[in-house]
């Protein structure tokens, strides 16, 4: 079969269709034809520069995948051939708390990655998708839908009536979106872009505030809080944006913190005398991922694919998510 692979520390130039062997599924395994992989951000960086985050060389990037069972191992129970599955972002989080060797366990990182036309993992490092989603819309779930499922609902208890601050268009914002809006929340978005923030007004975003027009983002936040601030961030911005979330946060509200995107400084002490809560999301666990497929089917929910690429112009998918672009999720299709 075939993968693109890493071969060296050259950006996106280094990534290169090969023939790779793949192993029939022994005890325990699933083999399955993957359908479709999306792009995140942190597959990017890792195509972009492989040294800088110890990736093993040479390297099958991305984390995503959504795609069809072909065989299976001995003694698994809960896949048959056939079936529609996806995989887990860690190959070992079940459930719980992130844990040391969870960390080490990452698809297109530390583990081979999904941008091969087959694949094969342990049976406890796949879900079931939900039936009315396309295979595109299916192979953006694993890292960004998760995270932000985590994110807000897992950390932060996302409830009907909380109002949601979220940060940007991208992969893991729009799925924010999505989330908070199907709770029953009210969301206020910001972005560079105003054509973007249309958009989110059209999938029921509340209020929108352009952060590059409006560089006091955090003020008018609070004034469309009536100075309460909101009860949730989804931090994708990370040090260079996080003092203007400790602001718009409101007392004893919960951020978040997803991202890296920015750098800067942060004055911690408005999370003591505010009673923030602040925590580190790292994607999240496969208990996490079967949770937020059940709310996806129930409410039907729809990720938003910006943008798709046929498995051999892969290294084009990779560059659109350079130019910052996109909206939602960009995606490699694997099954025309
Ligand atoms: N911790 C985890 O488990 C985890 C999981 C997934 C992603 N991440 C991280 O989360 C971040 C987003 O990932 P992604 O895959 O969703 O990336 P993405 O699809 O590329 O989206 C990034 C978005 O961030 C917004 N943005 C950039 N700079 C900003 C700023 N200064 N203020 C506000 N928004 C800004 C942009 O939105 P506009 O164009 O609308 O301005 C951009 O579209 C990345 O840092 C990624 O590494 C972490």
């Amino acid at each position: 079969m075939r993968a693109w692979r890493i071969e060296n520390d050259n950006g996106i130039e280094a990534l290169k269709l090969n023939d790779v062997d793949i192993h029939e599924p022994g005890p325990g395994e699933v083999r399955f034809r993957v359908m479709a992989s999306s792009i995140n951000r942190r597959d990017f960086n890792t195509v972009r520069a492989p040294m800088a985050r110890n990736t093993p060389l040479p390297r099958i990037p991305n984390s995503d995948a959504a795609g069809e069972v072909v065989s299976v191992g001995e003694g698994v129970r809960n896949f048959q051939p056939g079936d529609r599955v996806a995989s887990c972002f860690f190959m070992r989080w079940q459930a719980g708390r992130m844990e040391a060797p969870i960390m080490f366990s990452a698809l297109g990182g530390a583990e081979e990655g999904m941008l091969s036309e087959e694949a094969v993992l342990p049976e406890t490092a796949l879900v079931h998708i939900p039936n009315h989603l396309s295979w595109e819309e299916a192979g953006t779930l694993t890292c960004a839908g998760v995270t932000a499922w985590n994110a807000l609902v897992e950390q932060g208890g996302l409830t009907a009536g909380d109002t949601v601050l979220v940060m940007g268009t991208g992969g893991v914002s729009i799925f924010a979106l999505q989330f908070s809006k199907m709770m029953g929340a009210k969301v206020i978005v910001i972005s560079k872009s105003d054509t973007k923030l249309e958009r989110v007004r059209s999938m029921g975003a509340d209020e929108t505030v352009n952060y590059a027009t409006t560089p006091d983002w955090e003020k008018a936040v609070l004034d469309l809080t009536d100075g309460r601030g909101v009860d949730q961030v989804v931090e994708v911005g990370g040090a260079g944006t996080l003092q203007k979330s400790i602001e718009a946060v409101g007392f004893g509200g919960h951020i978040g913190l997803i991202g890296v995107l920015t750098e800067g400084d942060v004055n911690p002490l408005p999370l003591l005398s505010k009673s923030i809560r602040l925590t580190g999301i790292y994607v999240g666990s496969r208990e996490m991922f079967k949770k937020m497929n059940a709310a996806i089917s129930a409410n039907l929910l729809r990720p938003v694919v910006d943008q798709t690429y046929e498995f051999g112009d892969a290294r084009a998918a990779f560059k659109s998510m350079g130019e910052d672009k996109h909206f939602g999720k960009i995606v490699i299709t694997l099954h025309n």
